[in-house]
């Protein structure tokens, strides 16, 4: 197992932590690897193809559950194209996916994804036509007893919100019964937000969460040039005793705990970069691993970077465990 060296991780997943749930979007990714980045307007050949399952919420529970975190996917998925692709591959991961919300009428987004083998980049174009986001309806359904931790892609920003405050509603009449050391105490289901796109809506998404994982675009879009110079920017607006985490790429991720105490992790860069397609949401998965099970913040951000840096280093997220 390329996890074996890695303290605590890869175990079987035990019955005793609740699970992840993970909501945001799952959609087909179409790959094409090729040897170097086309030109535009030229006809050349990929060196392989393949599809797998995509989505960030999607995959940061491939993640989750490779680490041995029980998990669970909540989105709305089409009926009418690639289920079973889709539905085989979380069966296949192991990951929850009871109260997916199915539409029989409406296509299922799906990315192009071409990854260059000599720089290891992927680009990416998304498309999702008419698959109507998760409601907070939808999310009323929800058990929340089975839950240890709730993390939301930033996406449908409004309907996010409101899901958050039914959480928060829970959290107000529910006290964890150990404190999990996360630096969130006795709550009983802590809060995260990934903020990636770089869009103004995200920003409303900021004062919501105990535990912010902010993308180096949405850092960018918002006139930081640096990790730290980001954490100090979100800090403003987030809660008071939020925890914020930012991950660059190659420069690693810094974050700020609760009590505004700055850690930082290198990146673990593999001998040769592959794949970067994931690799943040591998990330995010890795460290929401770590938290949630009582790891100090700056053991989650390296559990983070280690994991992220095991995945580009190898195609797809197959063999994490
Ligand atoms: C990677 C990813 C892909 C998907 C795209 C959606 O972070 O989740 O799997 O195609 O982003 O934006």
């Amino acid at each position: 197992s390329v996890l074996s060296h890695i303290p605590g991780v890869g175990s079987s997943a035990s019955p005793e932590h609740g699970k992840v749930l993970c909501v945001g979007l799952a959609c087909l990714d179409s790959i094409h690897v090729v040897k170097t980045f086309p030109v535009e307007d030229t006809d050349v050949r990929c060196v392989s193809v393949r599809l797998q399952r995509g989505g960030n919420a999607s995959n940061n529970c491939t993640v989750l559950s490779q680490l041995g975190a029980p998990c669970e996917f909540l989105g709305t998925l089409s009926k009418k194209q690639y289920l079973s692709v889709v539905v085989d591959d979380f069966k296949a991961y192991n990951i929850c996916i009871n109260n997916c919300i199915y539409y029989e009428a409406c296509d299922a987004p799906m990315s192009v994804v071409i990854i260059s083998q000599t720089t290891g980049s992927r680009t990416i174009i998304h498309s999702n036509k008419n698959l109507p986001e998760l409601t907070l309806d939808d999310f009323k359904k929800l058990d929340m007893s089975q839950y240890s931790w709730i993390h939301f892609e930033g996406r449908n920003v409004e309907e996010v919100v409101s899901m958050i405050e039914l959480v928060e509603f829970w959290n107000e009449n529910h006290i964890s019964e150990h404190d999990r050391g996360h630096g969130l105490g006795h709550k009983a289901l802590p809060i995260s937000i990934e903020i990636e796109k770089p869009r103004a809506e995200m920003q409303d998404l900021i004062p919501w969460a105990d535990v912010l994982f902010i993308g180096k675009d949405f850092a960018e879009f918002c006139g930081c040039t640096n990790m730290s110079e980001t954490l100090k920017k979100i800090a403003q607006d987030a809660k008071p005793n939020a925890t914020i985490i930012s991950a660059w790429g190659e420069q690693g991720a810094m974050a700020r705990g609760h009590d505004g105490t700055v850690v930082q992790s290198p990146a673990f860069c593999p001998h040769k970069v592959l794949d970067t397609l994931g690799a943040g949401d591998t990330f995010c998965g890795a460290a929401i691993f770590g938290l949630s099970r009582g790891k100090s913040l700056q053991d989650s951000i390296i559990l983070g970077c280690q994991i992220a840096g095991i995945k580009v280093g190898m195609d797809g997220f197959a063999g994490l465990d």
